[in-house]
């Protein structure tokens, strides 16, 4: 069985193929990057404009590079939320519209399960039950899993997600959008130690996050110093430091409290390598195991949307040609998945 999956709910376009026998048979992704940096943040209708103009040739060219045609492929997946209205709607319009021209299920897929579950597609995935953390541009949740759809939220950010407060630091940095990873990289040449920012919320006790007030924190340290290069390192390690340091010390709460031995953590901001590195040390010397998927299944990507498309497809029915999707949707309204 294999299935397409499409990824439009934000700036990127992924298009994949999933096969269950042979794992990925493509997977495509065209980041609208450089057309929003302009503007320093998503621009929603150029960014689904981006997706109409791009999301059907990357269907074609990863149906070509798999070496497969329309009739090869037994339901199509695609993201049906949470993420931006009019971005969602391609990918949803896209994908009905050639399940029904084919005459097969399609399967709306809530995006953060995909991030959830991608660490399925490598070698060593997680058995369950796990704690997840997702960390992306929108969302920062630690979540019990304890089979597929059986998500229960422990803790989620109050205020800004970790994803967008690197972005808006580096932005104060003289950094292009989506600024994490740059800012990471400067943060490489930071000198540990010459700034100290608070870790938000670690002082009581409790699952949610807040990085709001280290945003603020940060932002009045960079107004009041040099601004040097190196002086910006300095400052991006010390942010790095702290959102690093928060997390992994809410991620060993999260397991203190459920019992649970295994760690996923996914989204956007766990391609950071400063934190996979911490993360894995600190979660190890516990005797737990921690699991990621690789860096670029950690951004948005159509391979765990296909990839969950697939788990969903036995209980999905021939396209109606319904399109909905849902900017906002809560991962604990999903449906168990008996496996
Ligand atoms: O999961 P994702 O690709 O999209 C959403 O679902 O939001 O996450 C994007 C977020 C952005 O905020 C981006 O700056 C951040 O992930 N990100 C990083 C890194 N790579 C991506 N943040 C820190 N370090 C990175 N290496
Ligand atoms: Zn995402």
């Amino acid at each position: 069985m294999r299935v397409l999956g499409i990824e439009t709910s934000c700036d990127e376009t992924g298009v994949a193929i999933y096969d269950d026998q042979q794992g990925l048979l493509a997977n495509h992704i065209y980041s609208q990057v450089r057309l929003h940096a302009y503007y320093g943040g998503v621009v929603p209708e150029l960014a689904s404009r981006d997706h109409v103009r791009k999301t059907v040739p990357l269907i074609q060219a990863a149906l070509s590079e798999a070496g497969l045609q329309a009739k090869d492929i037994d339901g199509v997946a695609y993201t049906a939320g949470p993420g931006l209205v009019s971005a969602l709607m391609v990918g949803a319009t896209v994908g009905s519209a050639l399940a029904y021209a084919w005459r097969v299920p399609d399967i709306a897929v809530h995006h953060m399960e995909g991030h959830l579950l991608a660490p399925m597609l490598e070698a060593n995935p997680p058995a369950f039950p796990f704690v997840a953390l997702l960390v992306s541009g929108a969302h920062t949740q630690l979540i019990a899993v304890t089979g597929i759809g059986k998500y229960q939220l422990l803790g989620e950010s109050i205020d800004d997600a970790a994803g967008e407060a690197f972005d808006k630091i580096a932005k104060l940095l003289g950094l292009n959008y989506p600024g994490g990873p740059l800012l990471s990289r400067i943060a490489q040449q930071g000198v540990a130690g010459r700034y100290i920012f608070p870790r938000p919320m670690t002082d009581r006790p409790g699952l949610n996050f807040s990085f709001s007030g280290l945003k603020t924190f940060a932002a009045n340290t960079i107004n009041a110093v040099a601004r040097d290069a190196q002086t910006h390192a300095d400052v991006a390690r010390a942010f790095e430091d702290a959102v690093v340091d928060t997390l992994a010390i809410k991620c060993s709460r999260a397991l203190d409290q459920t019992g649970l031995r295994r760690l996923v953590i996914a989204g956007g901001v766990s391609a950071n390598q400063t934190l996979r590195t911490r993360i894995k040390e600190i979660i190890e010397q516990r005797g737990d195991k921690v699991f990621y998927p690789r860096p670029e299944l950690c951004t948005d990507n159509g391979a765990m949307i296909a990839y969950v498309g697939m788990i969903r497809l036995p209980s999905c029915v021939k396209s109606q040609l319904t399109v909905t999707v849902r900017p906002r949707w809560s991962l604990e309204e999903l449906t168990a998945v008996v496996t």
